[in-house]
Order: structure tokens, then sequence, then C-alpha cells
């Protein structure tokens, strides 16, 4: 999908949502936590939340919100900003969830399966919900699709000496012969766009990695979605497609309230597509 140009891609509405969603956000800027129209099977949802402004004290909030094991698993992450993306990722995705299902955050229990994909395991009621989740440098982002493989990737542009090698191993010959041809800026926001894409395509599809490149024949039973969500972030989406329409996609940026010791999900109606 064709990008918006580098200068012109942030809308004032994505500039206003990517500032303020970091941000604990309180009375007319965001809506009820619970009650958000729901999801219609066709429709693919991402919701996006932003790292930018938080503090040790906000990831001390997301932590405290983790299972024992989720717990476990960030203690372990030893990157800057890691462990805030990891909790981030969660209180994001369970929130969601919860908008959809009306359980508590808490409820949610996961399950991954061989390929490391991981699904809904609880509660025992909850709807056919697929999901996918992607943390990259300043950004988490969740997509939520109902009985419909999705997948999503999110991509901090950032040089590297490396994007060409990266590219001969994992993106095919194709799409390697296309970023020899560029360098600088262009060659990093492309590389970004593919890479975005071929991932979010191999998370839908459950394999990881392993599944790369994409050929095209593979990539015919699936919707892409691309957008830049931030001067510095590009966001794919891929959606099996159904035998009816297109699938629709809506994306919501998250915002945060504070309540006692919980954190509750809301939304930024500014930064809404
Ligand atoms: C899946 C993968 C592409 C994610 O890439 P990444 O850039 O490191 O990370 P992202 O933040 O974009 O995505 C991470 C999320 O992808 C999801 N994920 C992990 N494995 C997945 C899979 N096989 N399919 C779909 N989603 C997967 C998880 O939700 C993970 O979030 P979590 O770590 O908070 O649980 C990469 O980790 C991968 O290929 N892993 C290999 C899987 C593998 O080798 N499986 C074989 C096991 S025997």
């Amino acid at each position: 999908m064709k990008l918006i140009p580098r200068d012109k891609f942030l809308s004032s509405r994505h500039e206003r949502g990517a500032r303020q969603a970091a941000n604990f956000m309180t009375g007319a800027e965001q809506n009820s936590s619970r009650g958000m129209a729901g999801l219609r099977a066709g429709e693919l949802h991402v919701w996006l939340s932003f790292t930018e402004g938080m503090t040790a004290v906000d990831e001390l909030f997301f932590e405290q919100q983790l299972s024992e094991a989720e717990r476990m698993r960030a203690e372990k992450i030893v990157f800057p900003g890691g462990r805030l993306e990891f909790a981030l990722a969660r209180a994001l995705l369970r929130g969601v969830l919860s908008r959809y299902h009306p359980v508590d955050p808490a409820a949610w229990r996961f399950a991954y399966d061989l390929q490391g994909k991981p699904f809904i395991s609880g509660p025992a009621d909850a709807p056919r919900l697929q999901f996918s989740v992607t943390h990259t440098r300043g950004l988490v982002a969740c997509a939520v699709a109902l009985d419909s493989a999705v997948g999503v990737d999110a991509e901090h542009l950032e040089a590297r000496d490396d994007l060409l090698a990266v590219a001969r191993q994992f993106l095919g010959v194709a799409t390697s012969r296309e970023l020899e041809n560029l360098s600088g800026d262009a060659l990093t926001l492309r590389f970004c766009e593919q890479w975005a894409r071929q991932e979010a395509w191999a998370k839908a599809v459950g394999s990881g990695l392993a599944a790369l490149p994409m050929s095209a024949e593979n990539a015919a039973g699936w919707q892409f979605f691309q957008r830049q969500v931030s001067p510095r972030h590009i966001l794919t989406a891929a959606v099996r497609r159904g035998n009816q329409r297109p699938a629709i996609l809506k994306v919501r940026t998250a915002v945060w309230r504070r309540r006692n010791e919980n954190l509750d999900l809301a939304v930024n109606e500014a930064g809404c597509e």
C-alpha cells in the first residue's frame, strides 16, 4: 500500500493523538472505558499506545497488572525500554479484550501454540476473538478481529547498517534488489514497510520469521493495511481475506486512567481513524 509522503504523513489528528497518548488523561478527552461499539465480523481493530512521556512510575503500574508468568518474563528483559513495552503491551491487550467482552482485564488467560503464536485460553465464555501484539521502540499495538486470523507489526524508523543483509536473509530477492537501489531515509522507510508487511503476515500465519520471505502466492489470501502512525513508526496489519467484502480497518489510540492501584483503558478520540 502506498504511504503518504514523509513530509505530509502526520496529520494533525495523528500528531495530537501521539502526543496525548503518552499521558494519563482525565475528563472530556477520554470516553468511558467500557461499552465501546463492538467488533463486527469483517472489521479489524488496531489499538495503539505510545510510550513517549511515560515514567518509571507508569512502568510500575503496568508491571503490577502482569500475571506471575508474565512478571517472570519481564524480569529477563534487559534492553532499555523493553520492560515498559512488554508490560504496556500486556496491559493494552487485556484492556482492549475487555472492551469486547466485559470481564476484568486480569481474567484473560493466554496460551501459546507450538510455533509460539498466542491465543486466548480463558475465560471459557469469551467470544472468538483473534489478536496479535507488537512492541517496538516507543510504541505497542494490538490488533483484534472476530473469527479471522490477524497479525500486526510495528517498526521504529531508524537507520541501521545491516538493513540490506537482513533483507537478503528474510525478505526475498525481489525486495532485496529494490532496497539495493535506495539509501539513507528512503532505504530505512522502505525496509521498514516491507519488513512490517512480511512480519505482520508471518504472525497472522503463526509461523513467525521461519515463514519468510512471503511469496506473492502466500500473500494472495490476505488483506494488508499499512499506516505511518507517528513520525517514527510504521505499522502493518494483515487479516485473512473473507469471502464477502474486504475488511474494514479501525484505528484507536489508547490512553490510560489511574484508578487507585488499577489502570483503566480509554480511547483518545483524537487518535481514531
Ligand atoms: C513472532 C516474531 C516474528 C515476533 O517478532 P518481534 O519483532 O521480536 O516482536 P514483536 O514485538 O513484533 O511481536 C512479539 C509478539 O509476537 C507474538 N508472537 C510470538 N510468536 C508468534 C508466532 N509464532 N505467531 C504469531 N505471533 C507470535 C507474541 O504475542 C509476541 O508478544 P509477547 O512477546 O509479548 O508475547 C518472532 O519472535 C519470531 O519469528 N519468533 C520465532 C517463532 C519461532 O521461532 N517459533 C518456533 C518455536 S518452536
